[in-house]
């Protein structure tokens, strides 16, 4: 991060590059800079970034300018602009010790959940069954099958590139006998075969996963986690985390499911004033 920083105001001073150098993402071997939100950069300001990050990162090969942000189903990174080096959007991203082939124009990719990854896998404990509703190319499914010991990981993503990828992904991190890869909505591949087979269920898309609560509790065996990630306004003194636990409750409690514990933690800012957060949630059902 001081490197992109420092990169950013070699080449465009200190008020420019304030706008931009905490845009830059490096995945694998590619840069993407997603377009500043206010002020004068040009595109010409950013190929002089681009040629500056390939010269001095020796591992960036191909630089991209992300014209809009992550959208649509799949969550892609939308207009993507060639600014400098390959004219490639595929390449291996490299976390916690495992690789994934990733294709920045095709699926989700970010590394600002590389902590949340982690963070998730160190909660699952032995001999768990894990549903992924929501996996991408398998990123957290395939941590934790690496740094826990789960029995099972069903790992759903609607994304057929997305699944494409978390197929060889599972392959390439020898995981096969544990990360199960599953293509589709979750909700129906819940319904259909994954009733009462889980003891903890990952929800990392903000956009459906209050709504999705009902097929999550639906997937687990009577007791469970759940980690329900969301976008909430920031308030201050923390009333954006009480605020957050407050919805998954209200939501477990309408499907007739108790809340025996929750916490929550911001995982990054996604916008003005806006969090992502994530809701660590002990359920039960009635009865
Ligand atoms: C934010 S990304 C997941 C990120 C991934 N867990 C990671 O850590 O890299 C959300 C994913 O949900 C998938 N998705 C969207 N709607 C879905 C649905 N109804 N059922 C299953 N997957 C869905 C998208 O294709 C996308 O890959």
């Amino acid at each position: 991060m001081a490197l992109l920083k420092h990169i950013a105001e070699e080449v465009l001073g200190r008020d420019k590059a304030v706008l931009l150098w905490k845009r830059i993402d490096v995945i694998g071997d590619i840069a993407v800079i997603k377009k500043p939100m206010h002020g004068e950069v040009s595109i010409e300001d950013l190929r002089l970034v681009a040629g500056e990050l390939l010269k001095r990162l020796p591992h960036v090969r191909s630089v991209w300018l992300a014209l809009g942000p992550v959208g649509g189903v799949y969550k892609v990174r939308q207009n993507l602009v060639h600014l400098a080096g390959e004219r490639r959007t595929s390449t291996v991203y490299r976390e916690h010790g495992a690789v994934f082939l990733v294709d920045i124009s095709k699926v989700f990719i970010t590394p600002r959940l590389s902590y949340e990854h982690l963070r998730v896998a160190r909660l699952v404990k032995p001999g768990e069954t894990v549903v992924n509703m929501f996996a991408g190319v398998g990123i957290f499914s395939i941590i934790i099958a690496l740094k826990s010991r789960p029995s099972k990981v069903y790992s759903i993503d609607i994304n057929p590139e997305a699944h494409r990828l978390m197929v060889e992904n599972i392959r390439l991190n020898r995981v096969e006998r544990v990360v199960e890869p599953l293509l589709g909505d979750s909700a129906r591949v819940v319904s259909e075969s994954l009733r009462g087979v889980a003891d903890r269920i990952l929800m990392p898309l903000p956009d459906l996963a209050l709504d999705y609560i009902k097929y999550a509790l639906e997937a687990l065996g009577g007791r469970g986690w759940l980690h329900v990630y969301l976008h909430v306004d920031y308030e201050k003194g923390k009333g954006h985390l009480r605020r957050a636990c407050e919805l998954v409750k209200s939501r477990v409690e309408e499907r007739g499911w108790r809340l025996i514990k929750s916490n929550a933690r911001v995982v990054r800012s996604v916008g003005p004033k806006l969090l992502q957060v994530v809701v660590d949630a002990e359920v039960e059902r009635y009865g």
